[in-house]
């Protein structure tokens, strides 16, 4: 029989090996601290620079929200923080950070929390599942992770239980589509490439992978939560993907907007 423990080695196991193969992290502890900037020959910096465009757009956009509103730091959770440069960042602005992940992996995982000069702590655990008192946090942000998720009603469920009143959910980087069906087309896609590249789908934890209009809906409803929808501008080529997509004959590709999720029943 397989068991939870089973499938989250695997999952783990094939992770770690996809992630090494793309040339994610170094030795280098300046490396991480400059992070989401990162060196032009970097392997990954396409995918850095849009993450950097993220998050200066969240910083002024949503966190400053949060600062102005609240005289004393924030208590955030970074929920799925990888190497954890999102906890370094908003350490530096003074706000208390707890950083959690089922990854622990030196290079790529918990880990490399060591790089960082900031205070922060660093909880290896489901976000599904955190060992962390009810009604702590001001903000719980979720990036690039959220679609990691299995059930994303229990995954909400749990990060409300931890939500104070006044509190946030927020998503960063995950890909969402209007319809659904152009989110399986992109995880059958995805399972094909990464059975050509790496001998195996890469599916073992069942994840959702995306997120679409209806489902957002359905959560809204579900959960008793009012969604904000914001869009940051990543330039014309990204701007204008849907239209080449459609002169392609190919689905349309996601869009990397920020979802603020605030809870009604709080
Ligand atoms: C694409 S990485 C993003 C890492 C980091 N937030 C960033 O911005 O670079 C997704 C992370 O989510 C983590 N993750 C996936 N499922 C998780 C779960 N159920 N609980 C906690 N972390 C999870 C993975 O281990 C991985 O580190």
């Amino acid at each position: 029989m397989t068991t939870t423990a089973d499938v989250r080695k695997r999952f783990l196991e094939d992770y770690r090996r996809i992630r090494h193969a793309e040339g994610r992290g170094s030795q280098d502890s300046e490396y991480y601290r400059a992070l989401p900037s990162c060196n032009r020959s970097d392997l990954n910096a396409g995918m850095w620079a849009m993450r950097a465009k993220t998050y200066s757009y969240f910083v002024r956009n949503v966190l400053a929200c949060f600062e102005k509103r609240s005289e004393a730091p924030l208590d955030v959770l970074d929920l799925g923080a990888g190497n954890c440069w999102l906890s370094h960042r908003l350490a530096l602005r003074g706000h208390r950070l707890v950083a959690v992940d089922i990854f622990n992996d030196e290079r790529d995982g918990l880990r490399a929390a060591r790089h960082y000069p900031a205070a922060f702590q660093a909880v290896e655990a489901d976000f599904d599942d955190l060992p962390l008192p009810s009604q702590r946090f001001d903000l719980a942000i979720f990036n690039a992770s959220f679609h990691y998720s299995v059930n994303y009603v229990r995954t909400l469920s749990e990060v409300r239980r931890c939500l104070r009143p006044s509190g946030s959910v927020v998503i960063l980087d995950s890909p969402i589509y209007r319809l659904r069906e152009h989110g399986m087309r992109m995880v059958e896609e995805k399972h094909a490439a990464f059975r050509k590249r790496y001998g195996f789908p890469s599916d073992s934890l069942s994840s959702i992978d995306f997120l679409d209009i209806g489902t957002l809906k359905q959560l809204q409803h579900t959960l008793h939560l009012d969604w904000q929808i914001l869009k940051p501008w990543y330039g014309w080529n990204w701007h204008l993907r849907p239209v080449k997509a459609f002169l392609r004959g190919r689905r349309p590709p996601s869009k990397f907007w920020i979802l603020i999720g605030t809870f009604r029943d709080l």
